[in-house]
């Protein structure tokens, strides 16, 4: 079966800035990563050094066939004190927007991915006293030194994930229960149906809105919007219940907010059953990746339907992938993670791309350098970048913007 996209169809690959860059010094993640003891498996350290190799980087993406990069603006380099701002950094982004170009990619940018300037951290993060008009002010910074580079933005990535974890009970699996660690209060928080508290949304809520709007004032014409968590959660058999109360907090509530945005990002690795009591573990021998989710490409078919049947706005899938050093099986997850969006295509639902987790094998967050769900394998002592078949798959997929 062929299967086409439509004509434009963004294909390409994303990352995260403090996941790839390297010396992400001013960062609380950074801090985090060198406190005793510390959460984290190892520091970040230089990455994949992509700070000074993103030219290369490019290079291949265009090489591979693909036509569209999703990364991220760092704002602990950007704005490394409150209110002082890097013409420096901004005009290294400015760089990378312009190499995009050169190469025919589209930059898709992303202005928070979970990583903070240590001052903004320590006044709370998004908790804290003015964090939205923290937040739109380098909103505003960044666009409008990049703006006119950039079609796309997300200005938040995962706002959902903590308020997933915590009301599906989602922990402990592998390196979420860790992420939950990162940045959310203790788990006993969140008993009783429908109490649960979900931490941030109004503060992330104003934050978002704060930012569209002076992402919008500087250039309207400017796609924006945000990319929530979806993991695919089902009910097992009595879990009914059980999930109609987990879910609006979880994801229902989150995706509502991008109803006044351009579009919605989808960001989807896997499913969860919901029991009668809360998340079970996956089905018996069920395949399962490095991060312990099972390995279930419908999810990416299932979560797009029903992010754009909730917001009524098109869909960029940001983020869909598979942690596996077993390039075989990422291929043929992303192959049949494919033929669900299609499918999704076919009976109407508007999707604009498929920008696939993850271009560079990079720092999982507390989990490190092990869990690899990059397209191409970075070595850890020179840096030096070896293609992975499943990325040379992905660009003739792209090129052909079919599926065959
Ligand atoms: C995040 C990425 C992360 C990926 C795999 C998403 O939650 O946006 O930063 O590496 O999932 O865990």
């Amino acid at each position: 079966m062929t299967t086409s996209f439509p004509d434009g169809f963004l294909w390409g690959a994303a990352t995260a800035p403090h996941q790839v860059e390297g010396g992400n010094v001013n960062s609380d993640m950074w801090e985090m990563e060198w406190a005793t003891p510390s959460i984290f498996a190892e520091p970040s350290g230089d990455a994949c050094d992509h700070y000074h190799r993103y030219g290369e980087d490019l290079a291949l993406m265009a090489d591979l066939g693909l036509n569209a990069y999703r990364f991220g603006v760092e704002w602990a380099r950007v704005e490394p004190e409150e209110g002082y701002v890097s013409r420096a950094e901004l005009d290294h982004y400015r760089r990378m927007c312009a190499t995009c170009h050169e190469h025919g990619i589209t930059p898709v940018v992303t202005y928070n991915h979970f990583s903070f300037p240590r001052w903004f951290a320590r006044d709370g993060g998004w908790d804290g006293p003015q964090a939205a008009d923290r937040f739109a002010r380098y909103s505003e910074s960044v666009t409008e030194h990049l703006g006119d580079l950039v079609p796309w933005v997300c200005t938040i990535n995962e706002p959902n994930l903590i308020a997933m974890l915590m009301a599906t009970r989602m922990a402990p699996v592998a390196t979420r229960d860790d992420t939950e660690a990162l940045v959310a209060p203790a788990p006993e928080a969140v008993d009783g149906p429908r109490s649960w508290p979900s931490p941030n949304i109004d503060a992330m809520r104003a934050a978002h809105r704060k930012a569209f709007d002076s992402i919008k004032s500087v250039r309207d014409t400017i796609q924006v919007g945000w990319a929530p968590a979806l993991v695919d959660l089902q009910a097992a058999p009595g879990g009914e219940e059980r999930l109609a109360q987990v879910r609006p907090a979880a994801q229902l509530d989150w995706l509502d907010i991008s109803r006044d945005d351009d579009f919605v990002g989808v960001q989807t690795y896997s499913r969860e059953l919901v029991g009668p009591d809360g998340m079970l573990p996956a089905p018996d021998g069920a395949p399962t990746a490095q991060t312990g989710w099972e390995i279930y490409p419908d999810a990416l078919g299932h979560t797009v339907r029903l992010a754009a049947e909730r917001t009524g706005v098109p869909v960029l899938v940001t983020e869909n992938g598979l942690a596996t050093d077993d390039d075989t099986a990422r291929r043929g997850y992303t192959e049949g993670a494919l033929r669900g969006l299609a499918g999704a295509i076919a009976d109407g639902v508007d999707v604009r791309g498929y920008l696939h987790w993850t271009l560079l094998d990079n720092f999982e967050w507390v989990a490190g350098f092990k869990v690899t769900f990059g397209l191409i394998a970075v070595d850890r002592t020179t840096f030096a970048r070896t293609v992975k078949p499943s990325a040379r798959w992905l660009g003739e997929v792209a090129r052909a913007n079919r599926l065959s």
